[in-house]
Protein backbone atom coordinates (compact mmCIF):
# COMPACT_ATOMS: atom_id res chain seq x y z
CA UNK A 1 0.00 0.00 0.00
CA UNK A 2 2.90 2.22 1.13
CA UNK A 3 4.55 1.49 -2.64
CA UNK A 4 1.36 2.08 -4.30
CA UNK A 5 0.84 5.19 -2.72
CA UNK A 6 4.25 6.17 -3.42
CA UNK A 7 4.05 5.09 -7.00
CA UNK A 8 0.35 6.93 -7.45
CA UNK A 9 2.72 10.71 -6.02
CA UNK A 10 5.46 10.07 -9.07
CA UNK A 11 2.63 9.43 -11.55
CA UNK A 12 0.47 12.92 -10.42
CA UNK A 13 3.81 14.86 -9.90
CA UNK A 14 4.00 14.50 -13.83
CA UNK A 15 0.65 15.52 -14.59
CA UNK A 16 -0.08 19.77 -14.03
CA UNK A 17 -3.35 18.94 -15.08
CA UNK A 18 -4.82 16.79 -12.78
CA UNK A 19 -3.51 19.04 -9.63
CA UNK A 20 -5.90 21.83 -11.02
CA UNK A 21 -9.09 19.85 -9.86
CA UNK A 22 -10.70 16.58 -9.74
CA UNK A 23 -9.56 15.40 -13.10
CA UNK A 24 -12.25 12.86 -13.66
CA UNK A 25 -12.43 13.04 -17.74
CA UNK A 26 -10.57 10.94 -19.41
CA UNK A 27 -13.06 9.89 -21.92
CA UNK A 28 -13.03 13.46 -23.06
CA UNK A 29 -9.35 13.71 -22.62
CA UNK A 30 -6.58 12.98 -20.69
CA UNK A 31 -3.79 15.34 -18.79
CA UNK A 32 -0.78 15.32 -20.60
CA UNK A 33 2.77 14.24 -19.01
CA UNK A 34 5.26 16.25 -18.32
CA UNK A 35 7.82 13.90 -21.06
CA UNK A 36 4.95 14.55 -23.60
CA UNK A 37 4.19 18.34 -22.78
CA UNK A 38 8.40 19.08 -23.04
CA UNK A 39 8.76 16.70 -25.90
CA UNK A 40 6.47 18.30 -28.13
CA UNK A 41 7.30 22.35 -26.78
CA UNK A 42 11.27 20.53 -27.52
CA UNK A 43 10.14 19.94 -30.81
CA UNK A 44 7.79 23.21 -31.84
CA UNK A 45 10.40 25.49 -30.43
CA UNK A 46 13.20 23.74 -32.29
CA UNK A 47 11.35 23.99 -35.60
CA UNK A 48 10.25 27.68 -34.76
CA UNK A 49 14.20 28.29 -34.13
CA UNK A 50 15.81 26.45 -36.44
CA UNK A 51 13.50 26.01 -39.35
CA UNK A 52 11.65 22.75 -40.64
CA UNK A 53 13.60 22.57 -44.19
CA UNK A 54 16.48 20.30 -42.40
CA UNK A 55 16.49 16.96 -44.43
CA UNK A 56 18.80 15.51 -42.06
CA UNK A 57 16.63 15.70 -39.06
CA UNK A 58 13.76 14.48 -41.08
CA UNK A 59 15.38 11.39 -42.01
CA UNK A 60 17.53 11.21 -38.80
CA UNK A 61 14.63 11.88 -36.63
CA UNK A 62 11.58 12.48 -37.85
CA UNK A 63 10.67 9.23 -39.80
CA UNK A 64 11.96 7.54 -36.80
CA UNK A 65 9.88 8.85 -34.17
CA UNK A 66 6.90 7.76 -36.79
CA UNK A 67 8.09 3.92 -36.97
CA UNK A 68 8.67 4.17 -33.06
CA UNK A 69 4.81 5.29 -32.58
CA UNK A 70 3.58 2.62 -34.63
CA UNK A 71 5.72 0.15 -32.72
CA UNK A 72 4.94 1.60 -29.32
CA UNK A 73 1.40 1.61 -30.16
CA UNK A 74 1.76 -2.32 -31.83
CA UNK A 75 3.02 -2.79 -28.26
CA UNK A 76 -0.22 -1.55 -26.58
CA UNK A 77 -2.17 -3.27 -28.68
CA UNK A 78 -0.65 -6.95 -28.90
CA UNK A 79 -0.28 -6.17 -32.47
CA UNK A 80 2.62 -6.24 -35.07
CA UNK A 81 4.36 -2.76 -36.23
CA UNK A 82 3.01 -3.66 -39.78
CA UNK A 83 -0.54 -3.60 -38.75
CA UNK A 84 -0.79 -0.10 -37.74
CA UNK A 85 -1.40 2.96 -39.45
CA UNK A 86 -1.02 6.47 -37.90
CA UNK A 87 -4.53 8.41 -37.54
CA UNK A 88 -5.57 11.58 -36.48
CA UNK A 89 -7.88 10.30 -34.48
CA UNK A 90 -10.64 7.81 -33.29
CA UNK A 91 -12.92 8.97 -36.12
CA UNK A 92 -10.05 9.25 -38.77
CA UNK A 93 -9.29 5.69 -38.15
CA UNK A 94 -13.32 4.64 -38.64
CA UNK A 95 -13.79 6.80 -41.93
CA UNK A 96 -10.08 4.62 -43.39
CA UNK A 97 -11.89 1.75 -42.76
CA UNK A 98 -15.10 2.24 -43.80
CA UNK A 99 -14.55 4.22 -47.11
CA UNK A 100 -11.77 1.56 -48.06
CA UNK A 101 -14.10 -1.42 -47.94
CA UNK A 102 -15.21 -3.35 -51.59
CA UNK A 103 -18.65 -2.05 -51.34
CA UNK A 104 -21.44 -3.24 -53.98
CA UNK A 105 -25.19 -1.38 -53.88
CA UNK A 106 -27.47 -3.27 -51.61
CA UNK A 107 -24.91 -4.41 -48.82
CA UNK A 108 -25.26 -3.70 -45.60
CA UNK A 109 -23.34 -1.63 -42.75
CA UNK A 110 -24.28 -2.39 -39.36
CA UNK A 111 -23.72 -0.35 -36.07
CA UNK A 112 -25.04 -0.62 -32.87
CA UNK A 113 -27.13 1.98 -30.46
CA UNK A 114 -23.95 2.23 -28.44
CA UNK A 115 -22.08 4.43 -30.50
CA UNK A 116 -20.63 7.65 -31.41
CA UNK A 117 -20.90 10.10 -34.00
CA UNK A 118 -17.56 9.39 -34.86
CA UNK A 119 -18.68 5.38 -35.41
CA UNK A 120 -22.40 6.26 -37.06
CA UNK A 121 -21.24 9.10 -39.18
CA UNK A 122 -18.52 8.05 -41.46
CA UNK A 123 -21.11 4.22 -41.88
CA UNK A 124 -24.49 7.03 -42.89
CA UNK A 125 -22.18 9.27 -45.49
CA UNK A 126 -20.61 5.71 -47.45
CA UNK A 127 -24.42 4.08 -47.12
CA UNK A 128 -25.67 7.54 -49.05
CA UNK A 129 -22.38 7.65 -51.27
CA UNK A 130 -22.50 3.33 -52.48
CA UNK A 131 -26.34 2.62 -51.86
CA UNK A 132 -25.86 0.39 -48.70
CA UNK A 133 -28.09 0.01 -46.00
CA UNK A 134 -27.61 1.23 -42.22
CA UNK A 135 -29.04 -1.97 -39.86
CA UNK A 136 -28.64 -0.75 -35.92
CA UNK A 137 -28.28 -3.33 -33.58
CA UNK A 138 -29.98 -2.92 -30.28
CA UNK A 139 -27.71 -3.24 -27.41
CA UNK A 140 -28.01 -0.59 -24.83
CA UNK A 141 -31.17 -2.18 -23.19
CA UNK A 142 -29.37 -5.55 -23.45
CA UNK A 143 -26.91 -6.84 -21.16
CA UNK A 144 -23.38 -7.09 -22.78
CA UNK A 145 -23.42 -10.96 -22.19
CA UNK A 146 -26.25 -10.92 -25.08
CA UNK A 147 -24.13 -8.72 -27.39
CA UNK A 148 -22.41 -11.75 -29.45
CA UNK A 149 -26.13 -13.51 -29.59
CA UNK A 150 -27.79 -10.32 -30.90
CA UNK A 151 -25.12 -9.72 -33.70
CA UNK A 152 -25.63 -13.07 -34.23
CA UNK A 153 -29.20 -13.03 -34.95
CA UNK A 154 -28.69 -9.24 -36.56
CA UNK A 155 -26.82 -9.84 -39.51
CA UNK A 156 -27.88 -10.72 -42.84
CA UNK A 157 -26.08 -12.55 -45.56
CA UNK A 158 -25.71 -8.75 -46.77
CA UNK A 159 -23.59 -7.57 -44.11
CA UNK A 160 -20.17 -6.68 -44.55
CA UNK A 161 -18.99 -4.54 -41.96
CA UNK A 162 -19.92 -4.33 -38.39
CA UNK A 163 -18.83 -0.78 -36.07
CA UNK A 164 -19.11 -1.40 -33.08
CA UNK A 165 -17.06 0.21 -29.28
CA UNK A 166 -15.27 -1.37 -27.39
CA UNK A 167 -16.30 0.45 -24.58
CA UNK A 168 -19.65 2.17 -25.31
CA UNK A 169 -19.33 6.31 -24.33
CA UNK A 170 -23.02 6.09 -23.91
CA UNK A 171 -23.41 3.65 -21.21
CA UNK A 172 -19.98 2.42 -20.24
CA UNK A 173 -20.83 -1.31 -21.38
CA UNK A 174 -17.71 -3.34 -22.03
CA UNK A 175 -18.69 -5.81 -24.94
CA UNK A 176 -17.02 -9.36 -25.53
CA UNK A 177 -15.79 -8.49 -28.71
CA UNK A 178 -13.97 -11.53 -29.09
CA UNK A 179 -17.33 -13.41 -29.40
CA UNK A 180 -18.96 -10.80 -31.79
CA UNK A 181 -16.06 -10.88 -33.84
CA UNK A 182 -16.33 -14.69 -33.75
CA UNK A 183 -20.34 -14.31 -34.23
CA UNK A 184 -19.85 -11.65 -37.32
CA UNK A 185 -17.14 -13.52 -39.23
CA UNK A 186 -19.16 -16.68 -39.26
CA UNK A 187 -21.70 -14.66 -41.53
CA UNK A 188 -19.06 -13.12 -43.50
CA UNK A 189 -18.97 -9.30 -41.80
CA UNK A 190 -15.72 -7.60 -40.86
CA UNK A 191 -15.85 -6.02 -37.51
CA UNK A 192 -14.59 -2.39 -37.38
CA UNK A 193 -14.04 -1.23 -33.32
CA UNK A 194 -14.01 1.93 -32.46
CA UNK A 195 -11.58 2.13 -29.48
CA UNK A 196 -11.91 5.48 -28.01
CA UNK A 197 -13.14 4.45 -24.85
CA UNK A 198 -11.06 0.97 -24.39
CA UNK A 199 -7.49 1.46 -25.82
CA UNK A 200 -5.25 2.96 -22.63
CA UNK A 201 -8.44 1.71 -20.01
CA UNK A 202 -8.46 -2.03 -20.43
CA UNK A 203 -5.76 -4.34 -21.17
CA UNK A 204 -6.14 -5.36 -24.78
CA UNK A 205 -5.00 -7.63 -27.12
CA UNK A 206 -5.32 -7.67 -30.93
CA UNK A 207 -3.79 -11.53 -31.08
CA UNK A 208 -6.67 -12.34 -29.04
CA UNK A 209 -9.68 -10.42 -29.98
CA UNK A 210 -9.61 -11.37 -33.99
CA UNK A 211 -11.17 -7.96 -35.08
CA UNK A 212 -10.28 -6.52 -38.25
CA UNK A 213 -9.65 -3.11 -37.54
CA UNK A 214 -9.37 -1.32 -34.39
CA UNK A 215 -9.17 2.81 -34.11
CA UNK A 216 -7.20 4.12 -31.52
CA UNK A 217 -7.41 8.03 -30.54
CA UNK A 218 -3.96 9.50 -28.78
CA UNK A 219 -5.53 12.44 -26.65
CA UNK A 220 -7.67 10.29 -24.13
CA UNK A 221 -6.81 7.36 -21.83
CA UNK A 222 -3.38 7.10 -23.68
CA UNK A 223 -2.67 10.85 -22.57
CA UNK A 224 -1.79 12.36 -26.01
CA UNK A 225 -2.34 15.02 -27.84
CA UNK A 226 -4.91 15.67 -30.32
CA UNK A 227 -4.33 15.05 -33.77
CA UNK A 228 -2.58 11.75 -33.00
CA UNK A 229 -4.59 8.24 -33.21
CA UNK A 230 -4.17 5.02 -34.52
CA UNK A 231 -5.64 2.45 -36.54
CA UNK A 232 -4.96 -1.50 -36.43
CA UNK A 233 -5.76 -3.41 -39.89
CA UNK A 234 -5.48 -7.07 -39.06
CA UNK A 235 -2.32 -8.46 -41.24
CA UNK A 236 -5.24 -10.76 -43.08
CA UNK A 237 -7.78 -8.02 -43.47
CA UNK A 238 -5.13 -5.60 -45.35
CA UNK A 239 -5.65 -6.65 -48.77
CA UNK A 240 -9.44 -5.80 -48.82
CA UNK A 241 -9.31 -2.94 -47.21
CA UNK A 242 -7.71 -0.17 -49.81
CA UNK A 243 -6.46 3.19 -49.14
CA UNK A 244 -9.12 5.72 -49.92
CA UNK A 245 -6.47 9.49 -49.36
CA UNK A 246 -2.87 8.98 -50.27
CA UNK A 247 0.16 10.28 -50.01
CA UNK A 248 4.11 9.81 -49.74
CA UNK A 249 4.19 8.68 -46.27
CA UNK A 250 2.10 5.49 -47.95
CA UNK A 251 5.20 4.28 -50.68
CA UNK A 252 6.88 1.52 -50.47
CA UNK A 253 10.67 2.04 -48.85
CA UNK A 254 12.29 0.97 -52.79
CA UNK A 255 13.73 3.12 -54.82
CA UNK A 256 11.57 4.36 -57.89
CA UNK A 257 8.27 3.97 -55.95
CA UNK A 258 6.20 6.23 -58.07
CA UNK A 259 6.54 8.22 -61.32
CA UNK A 260 4.59 10.46 -62.99
CA UNK A 261 3.23 8.41 -65.77
CA UNK A 262 1.55 5.74 -63.23
CA UNK A 263 3.80 4.40 -61.11
CA UNK A 264 2.36 3.90 -57.62
CA UNK A 265 4.20 1.18 -55.16
CA UNK A 266 2.23 1.34 -51.92
CA UNK A 267 3.98 0.17 -48.47
CA UNK A 268 3.45 -3.87 -48.48
CA UNK A 269 2.32 -2.41 -44.37
CA UNK A 270 -0.59 -0.90 -43.10
CA UNK A 271 1.78 1.95 -43.72
CA UNK A 272 0.02 2.21 -46.88
CA UNK A 273 -3.09 3.61 -45.18
CA UNK A 274 -1.56 7.05 -43.91
CA UNK A 275 -1.00 10.07 -46.00
CA UNK A 276 0.93 12.88 -46.42
CA UNK A 277 2.57 15.33 -43.84
CA UNK A 278 2.14 15.29 -40.12
CA UNK A 279 2.70 17.77 -36.66
CA UNK A 280 5.72 16.22 -35.84
CA UNK A 281 5.52 18.26 -32.42
CA UNK A 282 2.04 15.82 -31.56
CA UNK A 283 4.41 12.85 -32.55
CA UNK A 284 6.62 13.14 -30.40
CA UNK A 285 4.10 14.17 -27.52
CA UNK A 286 2.46 11.08 -28.28
CA UNK A 287 5.06 9.00 -28.82
CA UNK A 288 7.03 10.41 -24.77
CA UNK A 289 3.46 9.88 -23.50
CA UNK A 290 3.19 6.23 -24.64
CA UNK A 291 7.12 5.54 -23.63
CA UNK A 292 5.96 6.96 -20.20
CA UNK A 293 2.88 4.93 -20.13
CA UNK A 294 4.85 1.99 -20.34
CA UNK A 295 8.00 2.49 -18.57
CA UNK A 296 7.17 4.82 -15.66
CA UNK A 297 3.80 4.59 -14.92
CA UNK A 298 3.59 0.74 -15.97
CA UNK A 299 0.01 -0.72 -18.01
CA UNK A 300 -0.33 -3.66 -15.28
CA UNK A 301 -0.69 -0.90 -12.67
CA UNK A 302 -2.93 1.41 -14.40
CA UNK A 303 -5.36 -0.73 -15.66
CA UNK A 304 -5.36 -1.96 -12.16
CA UNK A 305 -5.59 1.43 -10.52
CA UNK A 306 -8.78 2.42 -13.42
CA UNK A 307 -10.72 -0.79 -12.47
CA UNK A 308 -10.25 -0.05 -8.98
CA UNK A 309 -11.27 2.97 -8.60
CA UNK A 310 -14.61 2.97 -10.96
CA UNK A 311 -15.50 -0.15 -8.38
CA UNK A 312 -14.62 2.74 -5.54
CA UNK A 313 -16.65 5.36 -7.31
CA UNK A 314 -19.84 2.49 -8.27
CA UNK A 315 -19.89 1.52 -4.36
CA UNK A 316 -19.62 5.50 -3.18
CA UNK A 317 -22.46 6.85 -5.91
CA UNK A 318 -24.64 4.39 -5.46
CA UNK A 319 -24.91 5.47 -1.48
CA UNK A 320 -26.92 8.29 -2.86
CA UNK A 321 -30.82 7.76 -3.54
CA UNK A 322 -30.75 10.10 -6.34
CA UNK A 323 -28.61 8.88 -8.12
CA UNK A 324 -29.20 5.94 -10.27
CA UNK A 325 -26.58 4.18 -12.15
CA UNK A 326 -26.60 2.24 -15.27
CA UNK A 327 -23.63 0.77 -16.51
CA UNK A 328 -23.20 -2.76 -16.77
CA UNK A 329 -21.02 -4.55 -14.33
CA UNK A 330 -18.97 -5.51 -17.30
CA UNK A 331 -17.43 -1.62 -17.66
CA UNK A 332 -13.70 -0.62 -18.12
CA UNK A 333 -13.43 3.51 -16.71
CA UNK A 334 -16.70 4.88 -17.37
CA UNK A 335 -19.49 4.90 -14.73
CA UNK A 336 -22.91 6.83 -16.03
CA UNK A 337 -25.80 7.56 -13.70
CA UNK A 338 -29.26 9.01 -13.76
CA UNK A 339 -30.75 11.40 -11.67
CA UNK A 340 -33.55 10.43 -9.99
CA UNK A 341 -35.61 13.69 -9.04
CA UNK A 342 -35.03 14.67 -12.90
CA UNK A 343 -32.39 17.29 -12.22
CA UNK A 344 -30.95 18.94 -15.13
CA UNK A 345 -27.92 16.57 -15.49
CA UNK A 346 -26.13 20.11 -16.89
CA UNK A 347 -26.93 22.57 -14.19
CA UNK A 348 -25.10 19.60 -12.11
CA UNK A 349 -22.60 19.26 -13.93
CA UNK A 350 -21.76 22.83 -13.92
CA UNK A 351 -22.20 22.85 -10.18
CA UNK A 352 -19.55 20.12 -9.78
CA UNK A 353 -17.01 22.42 -11.82
CA UNK A 354 -17.85 25.47 -9.41
CA UNK A 355 -16.75 22.61 -6.98
CA UNK A 356 -13.44 21.69 -8.57
CA UNK A 357 -15.22 18.37 -10.02
CA UNK A 358 -14.62 17.90 -13.71
CA UNK A 359 -17.18 15.09 -15.00
CA UNK A 360 -19.24 15.48 -17.97
CA UNK A 361 -22.71 14.75 -19.33
CA UNK A 362 -23.86 12.91 -22.45
CA UNK A 363 -26.72 14.66 -23.52
CA UNK A 364 -28.62 12.38 -25.50
CA UNK A 365 -28.70 9.79 -22.46
CA UNK A 366 -29.79 12.77 -20.17
CA UNK A 367 -26.73 11.60 -17.94
CA UNK A 368 -23.54 12.43 -16.43
CA UNK A 369 -20.26 10.38 -16.90
CA UNK A 370 -17.55 9.65 -14.57
CA UNK A 371 -14.19 8.72 -16.32
CA UNK A 372 -11.72 7.13 -13.26
CA UNK A 373 -8.41 7.71 -14.52
CA UNK A 374 -5.30 5.79 -12.79
CA UNK A 375 -4.46 9.66 -11.74
CA UNK A 376 -6.92 9.88 -9.53
CA UNK A 377 -7.81 9.38 -5.62
CA UNK A 378 -9.83 7.89 -3.98
CA UNK A 379 -9.94 11.22 -1.83
CA UNK A 380 -11.35 12.85 -5.50
CA UNK A 381 -13.92 9.96 -5.35
CA UNK A 382 -15.27 10.99 -1.56
CA UNK A 383 -15.42 14.88 -3.12
CA UNK A 384 -17.63 13.86 -6.04
CA UNK A 385 -19.86 11.83 -3.72
CA UNK A 386 -20.01 14.49 -1.29
CA UNK A 387 -21.04 17.48 -3.74
CA UNK A 388 -23.30 15.36 -5.61
CA UNK A 389 -24.64 15.27 -1.84
CA UNK A 390 -25.03 18.38 -1.37
CA UNK A 391 -26.01 19.46 -5.29
CA UNK A 392 -29.03 17.28 -5.17
CA UNK A 393 -30.18 17.71 -1.56
C1 LIG B 1 -16.69 6.17 -28.36
C2 LIG B 1 -16.12 7.37 -29.02
N1 LIG B 1 -15.86 7.33 -30.34
C3 LIG B 1 -15.33 8.37 -30.98
C4 LIG B 1 -15.02 9.53 -30.31
C5 LIG B 1 -14.42 10.64 -31.11
O1 LIG B 1 -13.07 10.62 -30.87
P1 LIG B 1 -12.00 11.31 -31.82
O2 LIG B 1 -12.02 12.76 -31.49
O3 LIG B 1 -10.73 10.62 -31.39
O4 LIG B 1 -12.37 11.01 -33.22
C6 LIG B 1 -15.26 9.62 -28.93
C7 LIG B 1 -14.96 10.80 -28.11
O5 LIG B 1 -14.96 11.91 -28.38
C8 LIG B 1 -15.83 8.52 -28.27
O6 LIG B 1 -16.09 8.55 -26.97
Amino acid sequence: METQSHHLDHVRAALPAVRQYAYLNAGSSGPLPEPAIKAMAHEALDEAANGRIRFETFFAKKRPAMAGLRAAFARLLDADASEIALTHNTTDGVNMAVWGQPWREGEEIVVTDLEHEGGVMPAYLAAKRFGLKVRTLRLLDAPPSDAANIVDDGLSHRSRLLIVSHVSWANGARLPLKEIAEAAHARGCRVLVDAAQSAGAIPVSMRELGVDYYAVPGQKWLCGPEGMGALFVKTEAMDALSPTFTGYFALSDQENAWDCFGRMVLASDARRYENSSIYFPGVFGMLAALEWLESEVGWDWAFGRIAHLHAYARKCLAENPRILIFTPDEAAGLLHFRLTNDDDPEAVNQALVTRGVRIRTIPHMRCLRVSTGFWNTEAEIDALAAALKEILG
